[in-house]
């Protein structure tokens, strides 16, 4: 009979296996790059870092996991100015739609987007677009990307397979306005492109939120020769990540097994039912629960403990005693948990940044800077501290060299960004 001791020895991650992550990170970098078989795709965004005299108004779109925002933003002197924007969940009941389930067409998605424009886009103005889309992409352009499939256990029917800014496109031709898609990025692209505009050392962005992801700066992209950003697409990654019994399940239980395994590990998507299938096993064990009267419901049912819960139980672990109904030990117990599975996602995420570092700079001389968006970063408990604490381990006072910065809306903003970067 295992003890609980046991099962949380098997989130630990010790400096060693870090290091090893890291090294195997930079391997599955550079194997991508020979044009070898690798976990992460690569993908060229077709745009570097932004020059300083991008200029003008812009109209953004950002399609997330979670939120969908359309905005205008206004670009100049190194200087991103926000004005109105538009904001709609991806799902919500009392409007009747759900932008994640495969009841829902692209056609849909894309004219409830265009229809948020209406306000914001008057008939005699003439905008340029662009389009911050978090999903995994083919690229062959900057304007040119076609879904390779969806993730965040979204299911949207007729957008796989098709470029979205066309989708666009064609739902802002069916209204009465003068919208011009320009370019199309993913949103660790748009982060680091914010980050850029005001940090010189900024050559690496980062999601950790709903989804993860992380991009980097090639100095010179095999097919260009010149500076390119590149979407490697982290969440694919699994090379010799120790995933427990309980990542399988979730793997499993999830609408694409085998794909996106470091995602599952580290993002809101899935950080809670990580947390909810733990506690329905130490459940079935006889190890927690006992005597709690909880509602079963609160355990049984598949994401019944979301990201947001995991935050709250953390910085208020009276809220643990609220949800399950249950004794001081057993709260110590799913606190120790969540705490553990917070910190095991930011030692991963930590360690695949060591790896992009050493392949830009293998001795870690430069000075560093990694942008960095996305709600668990933001707002999860400890989790900035936790990535800083690891980098620490494993590279000791090379650490101080590397900054960590959170940009703040980086995907919408970044999307404006690389709009005005091809109207200059
Ligand atoms: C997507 C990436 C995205 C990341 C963060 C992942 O699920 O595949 O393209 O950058 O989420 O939003």
């Amino acid at each position: 009979m295992k003890t609980i001791k046991e099962i949380m020895s098997q989130f630990e991650i010790t400096k060693e296996q870090m290091l090893q992550i890291s090294q195997d990170f930079k391997k599955a970098i550079e194997v991508s790059l020979d044009g070898k078989p690798s976990p992460l795709l690569m993908i060229p965004s077709y745009i570097g870092k932004p020059s300083g005299k991008e200029s003008g108004e812009y109209i953004a779109v950002d399609m997330g996991g979670t939120n969908i925002r359309v905005g205008k933003f206004q670009i100049g002197d190194c200087k991103i100015v926000k004005g109105p924007e538009s904001k709609a969940s991806l799902k919500n009941e009392e409007n009747g739609y759900d932008f994640t389930s495969s009841d829902t067409t692209g056609f849909e998605l894309y004219d409830f987007i265009a229809s948020k424009m209406d306000k914001l886009v008057s008939p005699d103005e003439e905008l340029y677009l662009g389009h911050t889309f978090s999903f995994a992409t083919e690229q062959t352009g900057i304007n040119d990307a076609v879904l390779l499939g969806w993730s965040k256990e979204i299911s949207v029917q007729g957008v796989e397979g098709k470029n979205p800014n066309h989708l666009l496109a064609e739902a802002i031709d069916r209204r009465n306005i003068k919208v011009k898609p320009c370019a199309i990025i993913n949103d660790t692209v748009g982060t680091l492109l914010v980050a850029a505009c005001t940090d010189m050392n900024a050559n690496i962005a980062s999601i950790v939120g709903t989804g993860h992801n992380t991009c980097y700066v090639e100095p010179k992209h095999p097919l260009t020769g010149k500076p390119m950003i590149i979407n490697m697409e982290a969440a694919n990654f699994d090379w010799g990540l120790p995933f427990t019994i309980y990542d399988n399940r979730l793997d499993q239980n999830s609408k694409k097994p085998g794909k996106g395994r470091l995602e599952k590990m580290v993002s809101g998507a899935y950080l809670g039912e990580v947390v909810r299938l733990i506690l329905v096993d130490l459940k079935q064990r006889g190890l927690i629960f006992g005597d709690s009267h909880m509602d079963e419901s609160k355990l049984v049912k598949k994401d019944s403990i979301d990201t947001k819960m995991i935050a709250e139980f953390i910085s208020n672990k009276s809220s643990i005693e609220q949800v399950f109904s249950c004794n001081e030990e057993d709260v110590k117990i799913v606190l120790d948990f969540a705490s553990l599975i917070v910190k095991r996602a930011a030692q991963l995420v930590a360690s695949t940044y060591l790896g992009t570092l050493m392949h830009l700079d293998p001795e870690l001389m430069k000075e560093q800077t990694i942008g960095i968006d996305g709600s668990i970063y933001e707002k999860m408990p400890g989790f900035h501290d936790a990535i800083k604490q690891a980098l620490k381990e494993m590279t000791g006072a090379k650490a101080d060299k590397i900054q960590l910065k959170l940009v703040k809306d980086g995907s919408g903003a970044g999307a404006a960004v690389a709009a005005s970067m091809i109207r200059i």
